[in-house]
């Protein structure tokens, strides 16, 4: 299955997930783990905004970092920007935070309650280059469907 039809194929069980449950730990440790499966990736997870802080939430990996401070590293890019940061290569990312040695590549979505970032997913790969426009198209929708 190409990219694409593995989230089109997850979208819909995404959807059901979450649409009847309330609490955002219990909907992210779904989404962490459905995406982690799916697409085989490296860590998978969410840091959730604590004041002027990112804390670890759920996730499926490796374990990881657990406090990231705003405008550090690709997460708290992300949150500073407002906007998704993908890192074809992050030895090439001024700053990147590594929490495992193993990681080559990174996409950082920013979920957005209330016009305010109040968490990010971070994806990590092991490969170069895994993140295109339509991881962008699909996790943005994702963040969006979690934060709504
Ligand atoms: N690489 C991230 C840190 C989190 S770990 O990848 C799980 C960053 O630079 O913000």
């Amino acid at each position: 299955m190409s990219k694409t039809e593995l989230y089109e194929s997850i979208m819909p069980q995404i959807e059901a997930l979450i649409s009847n449950e309330a609490d955002d730990i219990a909907n992210m440790a779904n989404v962490a783990a459905l995406l982690h499966i799916t697409f085989g990736f490296w860590w998978t997870g969410f840091y959730i905004v604590r004041g002027t802080t990112l804390v670890l939430g759920p996730f499926q990996g490796p374990v990881a970092c657990t406090r990231i401070a705003f405008g550090r590293g690709v997460c708290g890019t992300a949150w500073q920007r407002e906007q998704i940061v993908v890192v074809p290569d992050v030895h090439q990312f001024p700053g990147h935070i590594a929490c495992s040695a193993e990681s080559q590549s990174e996409i950082v979505v920013p979920l957005m309650r209330h016009g305010e970032v109040c968490a990010v997913l971070d994806i990590d790969s092991r490969e170069l280059n895994t993140f295109d426009n339509t991881d962008k198209h699909y996790l943005q929708k994702v963040a969006q469907m979690l934060a709504k």
